[in-house]
């Protein structure tokens, strides 16, 4: 019993040594046994309790046979137990066996007892019941013989032990863990240790729990309705004493804790080669996990590793196999306790790895100092970090984004690609080619070709990027930036300012600067113009040379137009507002006819675009008929017979002009002695028949007339011959001739047209004519020549008898003789009269 005690204390103790569970188990293997064996006994104390003091009884009658010995009474426990507890009741019998003739006293610790409250007994004292509990002692009973005198010895003895207090259980269970989980077991033991024959209750949450009366009580499996208080007590005898309650204890039942399970490396999606890191969190640290791949658990390999305490999960390199789901399980190991999973997490594995995408913020080409941004993308996964390539060089930059402020030197191929870890890099990127460009100067140039302009005068300037066409400007005049108002800019486009109308106050020098439409870019200002405006408009000066506003027909007259500044003028002329249709600064007549009277004025202009133009005075021209001069012939007719010379005179009839000298013409020869009004052809001055035309000249304006018209001289000899040989025959011969020359005239002109002599020329016509007109002239060309130049000499029969080409020969003997003979007859001309009218 004492074994059995120890035990049980010793079981209560191995709580939190006890890890390993088979240790457990044999444990309560041999204390169910050993309980088993040792208080099966106490259970039936009544039947089988042999007191060990007690000498067989066969042996105690031998003794009294062979010599009377009162027999020694036995002292027997009856009911109850040795070791009692207030309240219990213990029964002693005192017996000699085979004989009912005995009484029997009974003594604790010697002393006698007596039947009292405490104590009680028949009659034959056979039977003591003891109730009171604290009569503690040794007991004896002595028998005395009914009928005899006779008292036995002290009968063996007793221990009754009679505790002052209810004993309490001791309450110890198997395992000590704070918590339990469903599907464990624990066993909880109850030990009363004093004493035996005990029973045991057990109560869950005070409530008692049926059909489990042994000291140990175990659940199997744990529930969460196992939840709560134990404790037990014991009970015993017919009279159910009760011992005290033990100390509770408490099992605290809950489900495992559900583990989390964590990414520790970055993605969850990954590329193969990359390293995917897990761990698995619980709340305690007993426990470890069990890690599972689309449910199924995972073997450990080279490439898979778990950490020592089991909750961190290493997949060094991933390949296509590793992807699926990922759940923990926390397992407490000794316990065999698994949780429920944890969430899970899917890892992707991607087949491929991904292109970069490199995109740009700016244009193409770019100017210096502006900002261009690329930005790579990688629209797989995430977490990249970025190389950036120029023209296949790494750039230091690591971001999503680069910002270049350009230089010229920027000028490149930009690409990318996208990285991660060390086992993960992109596609590069496509290539993106980007031009730096210094930021041109604008060229301004007039696009009206002058920069001294007048008053009024319109004004073009343009400014011109050499390259593309999303410019606007801003315009400088004297370094301060025009204010420009609508007007100056064409639809409102800064390309061109328009001056409309120049005044003093837009001298200066221009400029303009550029800026792009959308960017912020702007150029440094263009060169500069100098634009002059004239303080007042130029003035036009219309000249005439020479200046006489009286011109006389065939003057010559020439206008010239005069502008005192800057140039590139045209000229517009107009005569009576009426336009020429001439240009050029001067304006030449080189022969006025009355026609030319008039109003002159000139204008100047210039610009194509912005026409200016100024008009100058006008000028009155007035033409008058040039005088006419005409020559008389002053040898008269009846001369004809005394003078072999002629006395042209010239005369020049006109109202206004007076004091005219003359100048006479032989053909087209000036006459240069002669400035006479008269002039006397000879035959020695004129040996030849001539025309003779004269005309005024004089030293006031008109300076000449008109030439007069021409006069034609005859052969003098003709009227010597007419006169001395045919004089008798004048009429007729005039009659002759009359009629000859009508019908010469009739005949050569048909004989004319057929062959016309090479030497026809106008004056010859003319004088032809004339010579027609007056009628004696062929009468005397005929007999000159018949007389003088037969016809078969000179081939004249074709009617060339009128042309006075036909050489005259004065020189001939005949000729002179006559000529000479006709000297003092000179101033007797009056034969030819008729003949030159
Ligand atoms: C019986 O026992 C009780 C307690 O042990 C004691 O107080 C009482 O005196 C006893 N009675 C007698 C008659 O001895
Ligand atoms: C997993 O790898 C990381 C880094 O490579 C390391 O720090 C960690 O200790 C590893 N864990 C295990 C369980 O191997
Ligand atoms: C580039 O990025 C910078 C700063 O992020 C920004 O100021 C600039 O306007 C961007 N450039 C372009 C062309 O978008
Ligand atoms: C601009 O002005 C200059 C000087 O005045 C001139 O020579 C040039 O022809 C002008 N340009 C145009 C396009 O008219
Ligand atoms: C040109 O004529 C205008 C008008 O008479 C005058 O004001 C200006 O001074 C002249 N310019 C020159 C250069 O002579
Ligand atoms: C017009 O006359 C001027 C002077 O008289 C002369 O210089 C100029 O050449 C002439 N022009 C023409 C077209 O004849
Ligand atoms: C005519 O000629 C004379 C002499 O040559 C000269 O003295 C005179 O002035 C001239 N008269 C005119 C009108 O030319
Ligand atoms: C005209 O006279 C001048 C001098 O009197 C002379 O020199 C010249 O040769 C003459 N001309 C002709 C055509 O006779």
């Amino acid at each position: 019993m004492l074994h059995c005690t120890a035990d049980m204390t010793q079981l209560s103790n191995t709580n939190s040594s006890c890890k390993v569970r088979w240790k457990m188990w044999l444990f309560k293997v041999f204390v169910v046994t050993y309980l088993t064996a040792v208080c099966a006994a106490q259970d039936v104390p009544d039947a089988t309790f042999v007191p060990t003091a007690a000498p067989p009884t066969t042996a105690l009658q031998e003794v009294t046979t062979t010599a009377y010995v009162p027999p020694v009474p036995v002292l027997q426990q009856t009911s109850g137990w040795l070791e009692i507890f207030p309240s219990e009741k213990v029964k002693f019998s005192c017996t000699i066996s085979g004989s009912s003739d005995w009484t029997f006293t009974w003594y604790r610790n010697g002393d006698k007892i007596d039947a009292d409250a405490n104590f009680s007994f028949p009659g034959d004292g056979s039977v003591l019941t003891i109730t009171a509990a604290t009569n503690s002692g040794k007991y004896t009973c002595k028998g005395q013989h009914k009928t005899k005198s006779v008292m036995t010895q002290s009968s063996n003895s007793l221990e009754l032990k009679v505790h002052a207090n209810r004993p309490k259980p001791k309450l110890s269970r198997g395992s000590d863990y704070q918590e339990m989980f469903p599907g464990e077991s624990i066993t909880f033991a109850c030990l009363v240790d004093m004493s035996v024959g005990w029973q045991y209750l057990w109560y869950h949450n005070g409530r008692e729990i049926p059909a489990a009366d042994r000291n140990m009580y175990t659940i199997e499996p744990v529930a969460h309705s196992d939840n709560g208080q134990y404790h037990c007590k014991a009970k015993r005898g017919k009279d159910q004493f009760y011992t005290e309650e033990s100390e509770p204890t408490h099992l605290r039942v809950s489900d495992p804790p559900t583990p989390t399970l964590k990414l520790l490396s970055t993605w969850s999606d990954v590329f193969e080669g990359e390293i995917v890191e897990f761990s698995c969190e619980v709340s305690s640290s007993d426990w470890m996990s069990k890690w599972y791949r689309n449910e199924v658990k995972l073997q450990e390999d080279e490439d898979t590793i778990v950490d020592e305490e089991g909750l961190e999960l290493n997949i060094t390199s991933v390949t296509k196999a590793h992807q699926g789901d990922y759940v923990c399980r926390a397992q407490l190991i000794l316990r065999r306790v698994t949780s429920g999973a944890s969430n899970s997490i899917n890892i992707k594995v991607y087949d491929d790895v991904p292109t970069a995408t490199l995109s740009k913020d700016g244009f193409n080409p770019m100017y210096v100092g502006e900002t261009v941004n690329f930005t790579c993308k990688v629209t797989v996964s995430s977490g990249w970090t970025y190389q950036w390539y120029k023209d296949e060089n790494e750039l230091p930059d690591t971001s999503e984004t680069i910002s270049i402020f350009l230089g010229l030197s920027d000028k490149g191929r930009y690409s990318c690609k996208g990285i991660r870890g060390d086992t993960t890099e992109t596609k590069p990127s496509q290539k993106t080619q980007q031009d730096v460009l210094e930021i041109p100067v604008p060229s301004l140039k007039n696009e009206t070709q002058w920069l001294d302009v007048f008053p009024t005068e319109g004004v073009k300037f343009r400014c011109e990027m050499p390259t593309s066409s999303d410019w606007t400007y801003t315009w400088y005049k004297d370094t301060q930036e025009v204010q420009a108002d609508a007007n100056m800019f064409d639809k409102g486009d800064t390309t061109t300012l328009i001056i409309h109308s120049a005044s003093a106050l837009h001298r200066g020098k221009y400029s303009c600067s550029g800026k792009l439409k959308i960017r912020s870019v702007k150029t440094s200002p263009s060169s500069e113009l100098r634009l002059d405006v004239y303080d007042t408009k130029p003035r036009v000066t219309l000249m005439q040379n020479p200046e006489h506003s009286l011109m006389h027909t065939e003057d010559k007259v020439s206008f010239s137009c005069h502008i005192n500044v800057s140039s590139g003028w045209e000229f517009l002329w107009y005569k009576n507002n009426i336009k020429l249709q001439v240009s050029g600064v001067n304006h030449n007549i080189s022969s006025v006819t009355r026609a030319n009277a008039g109003l002159y004025k000139c204008k100047a202009e210039r610009g194509t675009k912005m026409v200016f133009n100024t008009a100058s005075q006008t000028l009155k021209l007035d033409v008058e008929e040039r005088p006419q001069a005409s020559i008389t012939l002053l040898t008269g007719w009846g001369e004809a017979f005394s003078t072999d010379s002629l006395v042209l005179q010239c005369e020049v009839t006109d109202d206004q002009y007076k004091d005219w000298n003359y100048t006479w013409f032989r053909g087209d020869q000036l006459i240069n002695t002669s400035l006479s009004v008269r002039y006397t052809v000879t035959p020695n001055n004129d040996p030849d028949q001539s025309t003779y035309t004269c005309k005024g000249i004089r030293t006031e304006r008109p300076a000449y007339s008109k030439i007069s018209a021409p006069y034609k001289t005859r052969n003098l000899l003709l009227k010597r011959r007419v006169l001395l040989s045919i004089t008798g025959v004048l009429f007729f011969g005039i009659v002759a001739v009359l009629l000859g020359c009508i019908s010469l005239r009739f005949i050569r002109k048909p004989a004319d047209d057929d062959d016309k002599p090479e030497e026809a020329n106008l004056f010859l016509t003319m004088a032809q004519l004339k010579d027609c007109a007056d009628a004696p002239c062929p009468l005397v060309e005929y007999v000159t020549d018949a007389d003088v130049n037969p016809p078969s000499k000179e081939g004249d029969e074709n009617g060339t008898i009128c042309s006075e080409t036909t050489p005259l020969p004065i020189t001939s003997p005949e000729d002179k003789a006559v000529m000479s003979d006709n000297h003092d007859t000179t101033e007797n001309n009056g034969g030819l009269v008729s003949f030159q009218q």
